[in-house]
Formats: C-alpha cells, sequence, structure tokens
C-alpha cells in the first residue's frame, strides 16, 4: 500500500499511474475533490488496476491532517511507502486554521 500526499495533477499524477500499474494499492490525498475524482478515473484507466482511491487531505490545517490520520489507521491494515510530493512555497492563502503565510512542501527543494 502506497500513499501518495498530492496525486491529482503532475508528478504525483505520474507516480501514482506508474505504481498502480506495477500493481500497488494506491491512495492519493489532496484538497481538491473535483480534481482528485477526476484524477482517480484517469489513474485507473491508464493503469488499468482499479486499486487506486482518494482521500481528503489539507495539509495546511491540522485538524484535516488529524482527521485524515485517524481514518487511515481505521481503514487500512498496512503502510508501506509514504511519498511526500504535495506543498507549495508559499501559499497564496492569507490565513489558515493552524498555519499562517508560509506551507512548505515536505519533498520541495526550497525547504531542505
Ligand atoms: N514540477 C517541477 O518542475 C518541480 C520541480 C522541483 C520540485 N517540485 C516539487 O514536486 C512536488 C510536485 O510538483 P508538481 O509540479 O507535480 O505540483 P502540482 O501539479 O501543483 O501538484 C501539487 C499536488 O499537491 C497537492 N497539494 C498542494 N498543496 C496541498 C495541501 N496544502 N494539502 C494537500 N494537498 C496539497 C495538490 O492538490 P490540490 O490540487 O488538491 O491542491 C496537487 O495534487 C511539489 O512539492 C514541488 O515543489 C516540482
Amino acid at each position: 500500500m502506497i500513499f501518495l500526499k498530492g496525486g491529482n495533477s503532475g508528478i504525483g499524477k505520474e507516480t501514482a499511474v506508474d505504481l498502480a500499474r506495477r500493481g500497488a494499492r494506491v491512495i492519493i490525498a489532496c484538497r481538491n475533490v473535483k480534481k482528485a475524482e477526476e484524477a482517480v478515473k484517469e489513474i485507473q484507466r491508464r493503469s488499468s488496476s482499479s486499486n487506486v482511491i482518494y482521500k481528503h487531505l489539507e495539509l495546511s490545517d491540522q485538524g484535516s491532517v488529524r482527521r485524515f490520520a485517524e481514518e487511515f489507521i481505521r481503514e487500512e491494515p498496512r503502510l508501506d511507502y509514504l511519498i511526500n510530493n504535495a506543498g507549495e512555497l508559499i501559499s497564496r492563502e492569507k490565513s489558515f486554521k493552524s498555519f499562517k503565510s508560509i506551507v512548505c512542501s515536505d519533498s520541495s527543494p526550497y525547504n531542505q
């Protein structure tokens, strides 16, 4: 089982296609539900795998992160790989529920 932060676009989506094609169960986690649902269909079609799902996650909101983690632990028996793809250098949002002004990606080169 592979949990991929992001995955509804860009590098994350291409990674999800490749991993699903190789037989992995892939969970993409991001904010935009519509984009994610469309991405899941595309990833499933391109990989010929139905073992790809979406879960909502807003990384700048600690409440969302905790809800996600609780649901994940409840529903998934294992986690083999975590891919920290999602994020951005500087958010355009003016405020967050828990953080202000800057959200750095886990994997961003700017966050090293
Ligand atoms: N593209 C490049 O040339 C390049 C070069 C070096 C490093 N990177 C790094 O590689 C990663 C992916 O790049 P990309 O170009 O593929 O980006 P992208 O197409 O903009 O995709 C970003 C993904 O992250 C998700 N995301 C962003 N902020 C989030 C948040 N606060 N909570 C949950 N999900 C969030 C987005 O979901 P939503 O649509 O739901 O927001 C989307 O799925 C980034 O960390 C980027 O800094 C990219």
